[in-house]
């Protein structure tokens, strides 16, 4: 096992991202201001992340043989991401996502997988040396639920450490949890988890407490401006609680904040951080990459945390 190694399952789709001053209501057109095609795709937006913080990270996903796919093999060299695990689907479309974003940086997403949803468990068989070269798995909710699974239960029997970060949300079977060492929710995806409301802080420790009882070892709650509420199992009552790092620009773009947590977050916890360290390390990465326009770019090298 290579001690370093963080393994992303995941996709990479191309972003079709328009700013304006607020978000479109439904049957409404605006005019904008700005747009800008780049990569995403949250997995694919993860592994840049740790490659920035200072990881060595290896992505297994899905893409197509089109320009779009380009976009994606370029960054990875650029970026010191190991492509192994791509692969490429002859003659599909590489996926997209709609996002729109308004004056505040908020945002919503459509994010169509294309060649990214024909990822199956042979891929994950096809690529199981490198589990064997990884210590840590990070993975989603992007790619099809049984892929997910697959590749935690996988990992688990493998002995390594797993992040799931579940989004965009769907239900899962329960017993899935059993194999996560940390959960990384947003407020919305915790809310749909636990049944809990989450809009502050004390919503997210009653969250997280129930979090842990499904058999998650430690669960990351992301709450945006608010911060991270952290609870490290089913008697922590408290929690660590960490407010958002105060940046002094003004937020651009918040497209991948969540994706840029939990890369640095992999990379803190696959360093040995102690997990105080890790996740103030994330959440100032998250921070800093609010101030930047687009996804995966938008990621702050280690050098500016
Ligand atoms: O988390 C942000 C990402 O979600 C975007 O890059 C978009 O592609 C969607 O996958």
């Amino acid at each position: 096992m290579n001690e370093k190694n963080i393994l992303v399952v995941g996709i990479f789709v191309v972003d079709l991202s328009f700013k304006a001053k607020k978000l479109p209501s439904p049957g409404e057109t605006i005019i904008g201001e700005n747009y800008i095609i780049g990569p995403g795709g949250k997995g694919s937006n993860q592994a840049v992340a740790i490659s920035r913080a200072g990881g060595k990270v290896s992505l297994i996903a899905r893409i197509g043989d089109d320009h779009f796919a380009d976009i994606g093999l370029n960054l990875y060299q650029k970026e010191n991401v190991n492509t192994e695990g791509l692969i490429i689907a002859k003659g599909e479309n590489t996926g997209s996502a709609a996002i729109s974003v308004d004056k505040n940086g908020m945002n919503s997403i459509i994010v169509v997988p294309g060649a990214a949803s024909g990822i199956d468990k042979s891929v994950i068989e096809e690529k199981i040396d490198m589990f064997n070269d990884s210590s840590l798995l990070l993975t989603g909710y992007e790619i099809p639920l049984e892929v997910t699974n697959h590749s935690l239960n996988l990992a688990k029997k493998k002995g390594l450490r797993t992040i799931l970060n579940p989004a965009p949300y769907f239900e899962n079977d329960k017993e899935v949890f059993k194999l996560v060492d940390y959960l990384t929710p947003n407020e919305h995806e915790a809310s749909s988890l636990t049944k809990v409301s989450v809009k502050n802080i004390d919503d997210a420790r009653l969250a997280g407490q129930k979090i842990c009882e499904l058999g998650v070892g430690t669960s990351v709650i992301t709450l945006g401006e608010k911060g991270v509420l952290c609870t490290r199992g089913v008697d922590d009552q408290d929690g660590l609680y960490f407010p958002s790092f105060k940046i002094k620009d003004e937020v651009i773009d918040t497209v991948g904040a969540g994706d840029v947590f939990n890369g640095a977050f992999a990379t803190g916890i696959s360093e040995g951080m102690s997990l105080e360290y890790a996740l103030e390390f994330a959440n100032k990465a998250a921070s800093l990459s609010v101030r930047k326009a687009g996804a995966a770019l938008s990621a702050p090298y280690r050098n500016q945390f």
